[in-house]
């Protein structure tokens, strides 16, 4: 009884999510909006109906996949998600890899397009991302594709060399920060408590190719981080959230003036950080703005100069 109740309580929540993400949309953009139209209809019917026969039929684990396919429709809304749903989800990474196809009514250049491999090592680095995306991100934590192009963008455009990165997992976004920095001659120090995922990072970042840019480091980061020197150009916070004031006391007069810190869930477990939001929005040397709130959130604050 209890265990249905719960079940059906989870049914309930995800579909709740689909109803806000459309009125969310709602208030977006057209191309944003056409996104929407082409998540609802038969679609998400068939979606509706393969989760009710997984409810039905007391099938957990078909009921987490589904779930899991939701919660990336949902993070990938701009037309990078999973392309597992059923047709007209819009492509999906898998498919991502091949050029684009063409965009939403913006002549070819809409959002929606997946990362257009520059070259071989690209494309095989976007590939693993992809495979990674797809067959290991349960459990992972991982960040989103829309936030992963965010930080190689900013790498390159910063031209960064070093970055760090608080919570490694299986190196997902590790690995979207050496696309950057393949490009920039930087390396990535990411630290991570969990031997399983940082196992599993070492193996991702070699058949990734970029395991010369990482840096591993295991162990609890509150203490590993007094080794790191500076200058840091980024800095990504992406762990225990009540710790994030700490890695901030300890690691920003690390941070070069004119670098960034990042922090990741900040729409999601912001309630768990509020002294860290309360401190990088309150302190004059620092700017902040909040990126992807729609998504699990990402705070962006610069350290003046
Ligand atoms: C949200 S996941 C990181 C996801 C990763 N950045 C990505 O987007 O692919 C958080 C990771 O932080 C690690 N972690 C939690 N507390 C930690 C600590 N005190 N020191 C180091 N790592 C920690 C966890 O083991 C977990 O792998």
């Amino acid at each position: 009884m209890v265990r249905k109740g719960v079940i059906g309580l989870l049914i309930v929540s995800v579909i709740s999510g689909f109803v806000l993400a459309q009125q969310t949309g709602s208030r977006r953009g057209a191309a944003d909006r056409a996104a929407q139209g082409r998540m609802g209809g038969g679609m998400m019917d068939d979606w509706l109906d393969q989760l009710d026969k997984a409810y039905q039929a007391n099938n957990r684990e078909e009921m987490g996949k589904l779930i899991e396919q939701f919660k990336q429709m949902r993070q990938q809304r701009g037309g990078m998600g999973p392309g597992g749903i059923g047709p007209g989800m819009g492509p999906g990474m898998g498919q991502g890899m091949q050029p684009p196809q063409g965009g939403r009514g913006l002549g070819g250049a809409s959002p929606e397009n997946a990362p257009v491999p520059q070259d071989d090592i690209e494309k095989k680095i976007l590939a693993v991302l992809d495979d990674m995306r797809q067959n290991q991100s349960r459990g992972m934590m991982n960040c989103s594709v829309e936030d992963g192009r965010f930080f190689r963008i900013l790498v390159e455009s910063m031209n960064a060399k070093t970055v760090v990165e608080i919570g490694t997992s299986n190196g997902y976004s590790g690995i979207w920060w050496c696309l950057g920095l393949r490009k920039t001659g930087g390396r990535l120090i990411t630290h991570d408590i969990d031997k399983n995922r940082f196992d599993l990072a070492t193996a991702n970042f070699k058949r990734a190719g970029v395991s010369e840019l990482v840096q591993q480091v295991f162990g609890d980061a509150h203490e590993t981080v007094a080794k790191i020197e500076g200058p840091i150009d980024i800095l990504f916070l992406d762990a225990d959230k009540e710790g994030y004031m700490d890695y901030l006391e300890k690691l920003l007069p690390k941070v070069r003036p004119g670098g960034l810190i990042l922090a990741h869930n900040t729409t999601n477990a912001g309630r768990s950080m509020q002294n860290y939001l309360t401190a990088i929005t309150t302190n004059k040397d620092l700017e902040t703005i909040f990126v992807h709130k729609d998504q699990q959130g990402v705070s962006v604050t610069l350290k003046k100069r």
